[in-house]
Parts: structure tokens; sequence; C-alpha cells
């Protein structure tokens, strides 16, 4: 008998015909998360689970799931599973890095411009019918081009960001635990500083950090206030990453100039408060949704449980209980 595989939501038509061709599939066909006790009692007899980030994926879930081998995330962050506890059980885990990294690259532009130039404040001007034509002083905001780039995080996805900062005439700053190899910093252009001196000298700082203990409130209050009031904050990692109510305080005391987000700390939830400021560009976690990307993610998430699974190879995208950088 085929073996079994939950599916916990809908995802790209290619990757179920391809999932159905080697499994029987358990598919919560759904646009909604799964309620957790569902989805624990449809993993009694599977042996793989493809989940997304909003799974917690944790000894609970694995005590419901005795046969479980692997889990396939749709995803290329991590944080949602417990990788210690799933490799002591001997339970493979994969993830979808490399195939996301230029479109979440083009989308945390999309963030960045979209905060310096007002895009949305724009936009519903316009549409609430307040638009009386060109106007010297309507909704300035800040030049990209020429300024200085901040990123925290130089794995795949920070780096697509900086090669794209050279049509801007950027100066490129990074901060990572690691230094990135030199000939990459020399093509990228790109200057590794310690995290303070990034905050102090940039005009936007976009995050790319895997979401760790060690990243968790990595820009806090007290990291805020180092940046320029100036500056923008662009975050299309992790919500943790920032302390979302000190971010709303520096934005409504306007010690910075806005902030950009596509991912938020109690996801999908937002910080009261939130929602009613102007500088502040609010975005349903996008950065990967392409239809290209998104069809390549769900390709690989079930390319890994079919080579894993059926075939008994591991996946060159299978994980160790250790952080990645995204
Ligand atoms: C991921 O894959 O981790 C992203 O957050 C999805 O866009």
């Amino acid at each position: 008998m085929k073996p079994l595989v939950v599916v916990t939501r809908n995802i790209p038509q290619a990757a179920l015909r391809l999932l159905r061709d080697h499994f029987r599939l358990d598919h919560h066909d759904r646009p909604t998360p799964l309620p957790r006790r569902d989805l624990l009692r449809r993993l009694r007899r599977a042996e793989g689970l493809l989940c997304l980030l909003s799974e917690r994926v944790d000894a609970e879930l694995f005590d419901a799931a005795p046969r479980l081998r692997m889990v396939a995330t749709f995803s290329a962050g991590l944080d949602h599973i417990d990788l210690p506890e799933a490799e002591r059980r001997g339970i493979l885990v994969s993830h979808t890095p490399g195939v996301l990294a230029e479109t979440c690259a083009d989308y945390t532009w999309a963030l960045l411009l979209a905060g310096a130039r007002r895009v949305v404040e724009g936009d519903r001007l316009v549409r609430a019918g307040r638009f009386r034509g060109w106007d010297p002083l309507l909704l300035l905001g800040a030049d990209v081009h020429g300024k200085t780039l901040g990123l925290v995080g130089f794995g795949r996805i920070g780096q697509a960001v900086a090669r794209r900062a050279a049509g801007f005439r950027m100066t490129v700053l990074y901060c990572s635990p690691h230094p990135a190899p030199r000939a990459v910093e020399r093509r990228l252009g790109a200057v590794r500083v310690p995290l303070a001196e990034l905050l102090r000298r940039s005009d936007f700082v976009t995050l790319h950090a895997a979401l760790s203990p060690e990243t968790r409130y990595l820009i806090d209050a007290r990291r805020l206030a180092l940046m320029k009031r100036t500056a923008f904050l662009i975050n299309g990692a992790r919500g943790p990453i920032v302390d979302e109510r000190a971010l709303l305080r520096a934005l409504r005391r306007k010690r910075l100039a806005g902030a950009a987000l596509d991912v938020y700390e109690t996801e999908p939830r937002l910080t009261p408060g939130l929602r009613g400021l102007p500088n502040v560009v609010l975005s349903p976690h996008l950065a990967s949704a392409s239809l290209e990307t998104r069809a390549a993610m769900g390709r690989l998430a079930a390319d890994s449980l079919v080579e894993y699974l059926i075939f008994g190879r591991r996946p060159g995208n299978a994980v160790h209980a250790r952080p990645h950088s995204s």
C-alpha cells in the first residue's frame, strides 16, 4: 500500500499531482489552518507530513504520529519545527530554501520602496477621491538612490537584496555572525560591520535573519534608538525578531521615519495601534508569493517526500538540528 502523507493546506496543483502519484493523501484543501486536534488525529497513520510555517511541529505532534518518518515544510524558515526533537526520533525534516531567495529579495525592495516613497498612502488618497492634482508638497518621501542599506542577516536572501542595491548606487553594510566569503563581499560591494554600527549608519535596515533564540527581539527599544530618525525598518524575515511594541512607540514618537512589515510578532494578529499608523506599510506575509516561486516551493517539498519515503534517498534540502540562515 502507498504510504500516507498529510498535507495541511491548499498548495499548488503540480505538487499535489506529484504527491498523488506516489502517496495516499489526507489533504486539508482549505485556505485556513487545520485545528490542532484534527491535525494530530489525521497524523495517526501518516508516514509523511507536508506542513506550513503555521503548524507547530513538536514533541506533542510527534507523539501523535508514531509512524511519521518525514516532515517537509513548505517554507524556508524552520522556526516552527523542533529540529533536535525530530532528529532524536529519527524523523527527517526538509525545507524549501534557495528557490525563494530572489522572489523574497524582489519583495524586500517592494516594501522598501513602498515605505520610502509612500506608495500605499498615495493609493489610499487616490481611492478616497482626495487627489486634487499635482502638488509640490504632496506625500513627500525619502530618496532611496545613493543612500545606505543595512542588511541584518546575509544568507541567500540578504545577498540577493544587496545585489539589487547596486542599481540604486547604495552603500551596502551587513551584519552576520559569520563573514561572507571575500569574493561575495567584493562582488556585492558589501562591508561587514557590528549591528550597532549598521543601525547607526543605515538609511534602510532590512532584516533577513532566521528566527532563533539569538535573534528573538534582536531589534528592541535600545537598538531602535540607535537608528537615524530618518531611517526605515523593513522586516520580511520573522515577526518576533522585532519587539513590535517598541517599534510602535518609535514610530509614534517619530523616532523612526517608517517601517514596512511583511511578518508580525504574533502573526496573523497585529499589535494594537499598528494598523492606525500612516508611516508603516503592512503586508500579509507575501515575500515568496509569486506564482513561479510558490509552484517551485511546492514541487521541492513534494519531491523531497518522494525522494525519501519512496526511494530512501536523503534529499539535498534535508536539514540537521541546527539553525539555518535564510
Ligand atoms: C518562508 O518560506 O519561510 C517564508 O517566510 C515564506 O515566505
